[in-house]
């Protein structure tokens, strides 16, 4: 190589003194244009030399010189490729074209010289490669237009060959993005972005040479990261979607109690407390909070920032406002449109400490068989049988929010809203017993007391007992110092009746104006007369108009045997009104 080199110099010197040289053996040759593929073996034919003289003569001498030189060899007259398993001819490193001389000499005296241009053919040897920043990740609104390009990857191939990009469509999120022109790289939003359902996408994207047989590809991961834009309202908590994954919410319905007791105080809410959130999460904007209807001038005022509800007056007439209805609104304070409504209801309670109570587990009862087709059950001495629970939170112990009923439900009697036992007479059989259970149900706090009522059903005719005592007597559970004192005062009562029943005789026989011997029938038991009566079955009408007075027959067959409590109720519309 070093004395190609300095021969090079002897050139010059040699084109300038010697220039017409005859009989050289380096005669004829020419420039050397040839090609070879890149990656080619060692020892790969690029030319043969068109040199006449004979090389393997001493005095002749070629040469082979110049920067790519060292890329060949001479093997006699033909130039190889000289490669190694470690030098391998990369057009992609070396540049397409390999240039050299070939100088030939005679007696150490360069003769000619011509030039060696190798083209090195291109094999595709190469895949393409995305270029790093333009697939790093990308953050993109989720209010962003469809249709517009959001970002463009570029991939490049030493070979130069032509790339498209391809959308694989296996990829999470590819239907979000499609490429718009194939050699691109640009990457259209093909769908709307939702923050609230999707705030991280991934897609992979394929580059692919267009146009080679192999078609080498690439593919790259690329991360797409959804910011949150304002698209969506505030909402009370908590948040029952419309519908699963739907981010829409229900706005709850708070409820809280207080009683009359209560002035200027922070409601307690169920659910609670009432509060809210933006629905976009990303943006977490501030909200304000608001009454927009029912705060009774005043009465209920609102903490803007933390939607506390407070109660600024006591409430002085529970029955003329019972609960009260609010509408309370949260905006975003940074856009007054972004707004949700929610209901709220304070129920005015009375104050509850103690429960109802019956004064007695059991009560008796008794009704007369008659034909009549309802009856007021009654107990000892005639009286209405009244079964009652009275609630200490209450004054006069009359709770007016209990309701009563028979557990379960039976077909032969009913208990009205007083208390009252009603029988469907017309159905009953005499010395027939029946155990009901009665429930007394505070409808406002939920509590509940029960006790049982025994009826006995009595034939026509029979007295109700007066007493636990009378009816004892007639077991003969009584000892007997009691017996005699009975059986004085029945002594006593047969007498006096004696005497009336003479009176009247001699009365009647005096007075032919009461020929049929009339006995006035007075109401013994005022409490029947004053009773309100219903028999309706739900709450709604339990308080409302009753039976104002049981409506008593006075006609004269049933007049005798007619009991005072056992009043058969006539007119069943009356009852049922
Ligand atoms: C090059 O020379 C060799 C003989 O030296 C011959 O066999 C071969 O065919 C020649 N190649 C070309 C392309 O002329
Ligand atoms: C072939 O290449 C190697 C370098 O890889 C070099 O050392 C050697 O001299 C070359 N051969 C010729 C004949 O130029
Ligand atoms: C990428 O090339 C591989 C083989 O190297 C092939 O299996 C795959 O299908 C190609 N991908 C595409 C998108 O053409
Ligand atoms: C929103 O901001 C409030 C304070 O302004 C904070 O208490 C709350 O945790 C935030 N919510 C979210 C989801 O970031
Ligand atoms: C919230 O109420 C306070 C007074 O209670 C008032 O100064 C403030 O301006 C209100 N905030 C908004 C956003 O209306
Ligand atoms: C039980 O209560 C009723 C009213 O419900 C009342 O008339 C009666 O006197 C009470 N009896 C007792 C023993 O307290
Ligand atoms: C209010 O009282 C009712 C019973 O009257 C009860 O069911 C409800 O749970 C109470 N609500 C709150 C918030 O205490």
């Amino acid at each position: 190589m070093l004395t190609c080199c300095r021969l090079l110099l002897w050139q010059v010197f040699l084109r300038l003194s010697f220039h017409v040289v005859t009989a050289s053996m380096c005669r004829g040759g020419k420039d050397i244009l040839a090609s070879v593929r890149e990656n080619s073996p060692t020892g790969q034919f690029i030319a043969n030399i068109s040199v006449s003289g004979d090389p393997r003569a001493n005095a002749v001498r070629l040469c082979l010189s110049g920067v790519n030189a060292d890329w060949f060899y001479l093997d006699g007259r033909t130039i190889r490729l000289n490669t190694s398993l470690s030098r391998v001819l990369d057009r992609e490193v070396q540049g397409s074209v390999l240039v050299a001389e070939l100088t030939c000499y005679e007696d150490d005296v360069m003769q000619s010289q011509f030039r060696i241009l190798v083209k090195i053919g291109n094999e595709n040897d190469n895949r393409p490669n995305f270029l790093q920043g333009t697939i790093r990740p990308f953050t993109i609104n989720e209010l962003t237009a469809v249709d517009s390009v959001i970002f463009t990857v570029r991939a490049v191939d030493a070979d130069g060959d032509m790339i498209r990009y391809i959308i694989d469509k296996s990829s999470p999120d590819a239907r979000f993005f499609r490429i718009d022109l194939p050699n691109s790289g640009n990457v259209v939003l093909d769908k709307p972005l939702d923050y609230e359902t999707r705030s991280h996408l991934q897609l992979v994207i394929w580059a692919q040479e267009s146009n080679t047989v192999d078609e080498f590809n690439t593919s790259a991961l690329v991360t797409v990261n959804v910011e949150d834009g304002d698209d969506q309202y505030p909402h009370f908590l908590p948040c029952t979607p419309v519908a699963p994954g739907v981010p829409v919410c229900i706005s709850p319905a708070y409820s809280a109690n207080i009683t009359h007791k209560h002035e200027d105080v922070i409601l307690d809410f169920s659910p609670g407390p009432i509060s809210a959130e933006d629905g976009d999460r990303g943006i977490n904007t501030s909200l304000m909070f608001s009454i927009v209807s029912g705060d009774d001038r005043g009465r209920f005022v609102i903490n803007n920032l933390t939607g506390e509800l407070r109660l600024t007056r006591a409430v002085d007439d529970r029955k003329l406002t019972p609960d009260f209805a609010l509408r309370v609104m949260v905006c975003q304070v940074d856009d007054r449109l972004k707004c949700s409504v929610a209901s709220v209801t304070v129920r005015v309670l009375y104050e509850n400490t103690f429960p109802p109570v019956f004064n007695r587990t059991t009560f008796k009862g008794f009704i007369i068989q008659s034909s009549s087709p309802v009856s007021i059950v009654c107990t000892y001495g005639n009286q209405v049988l009244q079964v009652q629970a009275s609630d200490h939170d209450f004054a006069d112990g009359l709770n007016p929010n209990i309701h009563y009923s028979l557990r379960p439900p039976s077909g032969l009697y009913q208990v009205t809203q007083r208390g009252i036992v009603i029988a469907r007479t017309e159905r009953l059989l005499a010395s027939d017993r029946h155990v009901l259970q009665v429930v007394a149900r505070d409808e406002e706090s939920g509590e509940e007391v029960s006790a049982s009522v025994d009826i006995e059903v009595l034939q026509r005719g029979q007295a109700v007992p007066r007493g636990v005592f009378h009816e004892q007597q007639m077991f003969g559970d009584v000892d007997s110092r009691l017996a005699g004192g009975i059986a004085v005062m029945i002594l006593l009562m047969f007498l006096s009746a004696l005497l009336i029943l003479l009176l009247r005789t001699m009365k009647s026989q005096r007075s032919p104006t009461d020929p049929e011997g009339h006995i006035a029938l007075e109401q013994p038991d005022e409490t029947v007369s004053s009773l309100d009566i219903s028999l309706s079955q739900g709450e709604s009408s339990s308080r409302s108009e009753g039976l104002h007075g049981v409506q008593v027959d006075q006609s004269e067959e049933t007049l005798h045997e007619q009991n005072d409590c056992q009043q058969p109720i006539r007119d069943q519309k009356q009852i049922n009104d």
